[in-house]
């Protein structure tokens, strides 16, 4: 509790409005210092006597920060979560909140963004123009792949995976996806996808986009194997969290040309990225952005903050991820 009655919240990093107005009301924020390396050691000493901790994907919330004294909740401004060791904070019984929902469409739009963007070149195509190298139109310049009638094969149907999927029907493209909790029949037929086992989804796709979130059991899921029973032609699209892709692997089968192209948000060292990525022409990188929407992070900040403020006054949080804290 601070001087002013309120409880203390530790804000890791600003967020939009209405958020910051939603938060003040219910807490005296602290802003987590500018320049220290975002370590759990680091956070913990900001989270002492808080009661609330509002955090990003890249900060990682774990048994030294959630065994805080006093610390009620922990709020993630993402949908994921993995940066957060959700057990521990049971443990300890701290309540976690994402934001679900808000972000569907905007990184479904991405995902399709980075697809088109891949197969048509786009990223190397615009280099191609402001490096001055553009002498007229060629025949062979810049060829690209189909997209309009390919075969997507879609690594988890969640609400983004649908988002993705819904929007092939526009590209006429065959969709099929891989998911160990399939939807039911008439979900896929409105949907126009069909439920493959991935070795089947990997033989058969044109384009592979990965929708899943980070857990033990989708850590590494495409690695070697995985590229080299995929189309030499295929391309790699993966919004999702980057350790789901074995990097080093993924950039052995793009030189090896195992695989045609990737295009990528998320990687798995963020903010690093694999150098043998960076050189290549036939991947578009992009800096973790596939929800960067201005309605949709305003959006994600509003809904973090009202899980915040939901939680300090005693109350529910609408997205809490361990209800078993709160009985
Ligand atoms: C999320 O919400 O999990 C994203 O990665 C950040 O938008």
């Amino acid at each position: 509790m601070s001087s002013k009655g309120k409880p203390r919240v530790l804000l890791m990093h600003p967020i939009l409005d209405p958020g910051p107005s939603i938060l003040a009301e219910a807490a005296e924020v602290v802003p987590f210092p500018a320049n220290l390396p975002l370590d759990e050691a680091n956070i913990a000493r900001a989270a002492e006597g808080c009661t609330g901790i509002v955090s990003q994907v890249m900060d990682p919330i774990r048994e030294t920060v959630l065994a805080t004294p006093g610390l009620k909740c922990v709020s993630n401004v993402a949908v994921g979560f993995d940066n957060i060791d959700v057990p521990a904070a049971t443990a300890h019984k701290v309540m976690v909140t994402n934001t679900p929902g808000v972000l569907d469409d905007a990184t479904a739009d991405f995902a399709f963004t980075l697809l088109v963007a891949t197969a048509r070149r786009v990223v190397e195509a615009d280099n191609f123009i402001r490096s001055g190298q553009f002498r007229g139109w060629a025949i062979d310049m810049m060829l690209g792949v189909d997209v309009f009638g390919a075969t997507l094969g879609i690594i988890g149907i969640g609400r983004i995976g649908r988002g993705v999927a819904h929007r092939a029907k526009g590209f006429n493209m065959r969709v099929i996806y891989y998911d160990p909790n399939p939807l039911p029949p008439e979900a896929q037929e409105s949907l126009g996808a069909t439920p493959v086992d991935l070795k089947r989804l990997l033989a058969e796709s044109d384009f592979v986009s990965v929708h899943v979130p980070l857990t033990p059991q989708t850590q590494h899921l495409l690695s070697k194997p995985q590229f080299e029973s995929m189309k030499r032609t295929a391309i790699l699209i993966n919004t999702s969290r980057g350790p789901v892709v074995d990097e080093a692997a993924l950039v052995e089968a793009l030189a090896a040309k195992k695989i045609a192209g990737a295009g990528l948000d998320v990687y798995e060292r963020e903010p690093a990225v694999h150098p043998g990525l960076i050189s290549m022409p036939n991947v578009v990188l992009t800096p973790h952005i596939a929800s960067a929407t201005t309605r949709t992070r305003s959006e994600m900040s509003a809904m973090a903050a009202r899980n915040m403020a939901t939680a300090l006054r005693g109350g529910r949080p609408p997205n809490l991820l361990n209800p078993e804290v709160k009985r």
